[in-house]
């Protein structure tokens, strides 16, 4: 078992602070400097939760840039390039997506309705977080109304995932069946640059970043163009994590808009939510009792218990399914010493030190946890951050191994350290 008390060299909230200073560039954070140059979708709206605790208005402005770069379908880019960097791949040559600034022509978890929500309900400026939510609100409900459209155009309840990277958990072995029927033929050479960056040990493989590029290149030569994409994609894929995302995301949307008197904004975004929640069963596997990943193409239930099934109870899933949850993270610590390990440790594909193949991050913990609590599992919420504020006594590393807590990939990073100022800071109010 891991020491149950917190080392005394255990890093405070003004050590997270100094690393959420370090990577702000001004108007959008840097996830680490170096790996990551850019700004990336969800880390933005996460970190705004950290920035919140000692400027507010900073943290608004995080992700109103990120909306800056909105498409005009409503789409929100899992990358915007605001500026020239030779030290990633692949950058905007490769994306050509033909914006006035550069961004990719995916998109990533869509955290923004939830985190525009928790600011403004915990704003101490409630003139300025009205003033700011209000004019976030219809943008996000633009990519809201994208996602159902363009993802799911049968109307099902539930959004596809077209490329692994839009998950989030680029890596995972949720897409690793799926991935294998993406044809690489006339992908370009390309040379990686994370690796140079990163221990390549910890980073997915030479034929996985093949059929990312393979995916990229697929849907570049159809123009990036939505209506398209999802129908042609060889990579189709309900993630019940991304899911549950969008439709917490959905409910803190109507919330919100009930509080700012959008009473038809409100009534339609609540309608989605519950659609949606109810679409999930259709994700819940007895045997394995947690949600698995839909294959959109064979439409069969992938066999791969990740942290995506786990990470369901971020929505206002119905509270037997919390428990079953509750219970079975409860089975995964009995294989690992920190919670929540992004796949299942026994599983022989598990890989403790490769990104999402096995590692534990905090933004995954800090969503499980608030999903756990809200539906009346405060103990396992309550082991799991404990576990993550662990798990940081090594540093605001992108991800630790869940069995021996060594830091992997990128350190100083952005969202690690977020998550530990909230993390700390509510946990002391908490008490
Ligand atoms: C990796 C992660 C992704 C994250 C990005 C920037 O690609 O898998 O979730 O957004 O890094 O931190």
């Amino acid at each position: 078992m891991r020491p149950e008390t917190a080392p005394a060299n255990a890093p405070t909230v003004e050590d997270a602070i100094a690393v959420l200073k370090a990577n702000d560039l001004g108007t959008y954070t840097v996830p680490t400097h170096g790996l990551y140059p850019f700004q990336w979708n969800w880390d933005s709206c996460l970190t705004a939760l950290g920035q919140a605790h000692f400027d507010e208005a900073r943290a608004w402005t995080e992700i109103e840039t990120l909306f800056t770069h909105q498409w005009e379908d409503g789409m929100v880019p899992h990358i915007v390039f605001h500026k020239h960097d030779d030290g990633y791949f692949p950058g905007p040559d490769v994306w050509q997506t033909n914006r006035p600034v550069p961004t990719s022509g995916i998109t990533q978890p869509p955290v923004a309705g939830f985190a525009v929500r928790r600011l403004f309900e915990r704003a101490s400026d409630k003139a300025l977080a009205e003033q700011r939510a209000r004019a976030l609100l219809p943008k996000i409900a633009a990519w809201h109304d994208w996602f159902f459209r363009a993802r799911d155009p049968e109307g099902t309840g539930l959004v596809a995932i077209l490329h692994p990277w839009e998950s989030g958990r680029d890596n995972s072995i949720d897409w690793d069946a799926a991935l294998d029927r993406v044809p690489i033929d006339g992908v370009i050479p390309f040379r990686r640059r994370d690796t140079e960056h990163a221990n390549p040990d910890h980073r997915p493989t030479q034929a996985q970043y093949e059929r990312y590029i393979g995916l990229v290149q697929h849907f570049r030569g159809l123009g990036w163009d939505s209506a398209r994409l999802h129908d042609a994609s060889p990579f189709k894929v309900v993630d019940p994590g991304f899911n549950a995302i969008l439709l917490r995301s959905c409910a803190d949307l109507a919330a919100l808009a009930e509080a700012l008197g959008e009473t038809k904004l409100a009534t339609d975004a609540r309608a989605r939510a519950e659609a949606g929640i109810a679409a999930l069963e259709m994700l819940w596997s007895e045997p394995s009792g947690q949600y698995l990943c839909l294959d959109r193409v064979t439409r069969e239930l992938v066999e791969s218990l990740s942290v995506g099934g786990l990470l369901a109870a971020f929505a206002p899933i119905p509270p037997h399914r919390a428990a079953r949850l509750a219970t079975r993270i409860e089975e995964v610590a009995a294989t690992a010493q920190y919670l929540v390990p992004s796949h299942d440790p026994t599983d022989p594909r598990y890989d403790g030190r490769r990104y999402w193949r096995g590692p534990a991050w905090l933004i995954v913990n800090y969503m499980v946890a608030d999903g756990l609590r809200a539906a009346g599992q405060p103990a396992i919420a309550e082991r799991i951050e404990a576990d993550s504020l662990a798990l940081i006594a090594a540093g605001f590393a992108e991800y630790y191994d869940p069995i021996t807590g060594e830091p992997c990939g990128g350190g100083k990073f952005t969202w690690t350290a977020a998550i530990a100022v909230e993390i700390l800071t509510m946990s002391e109010k908490r008490s």
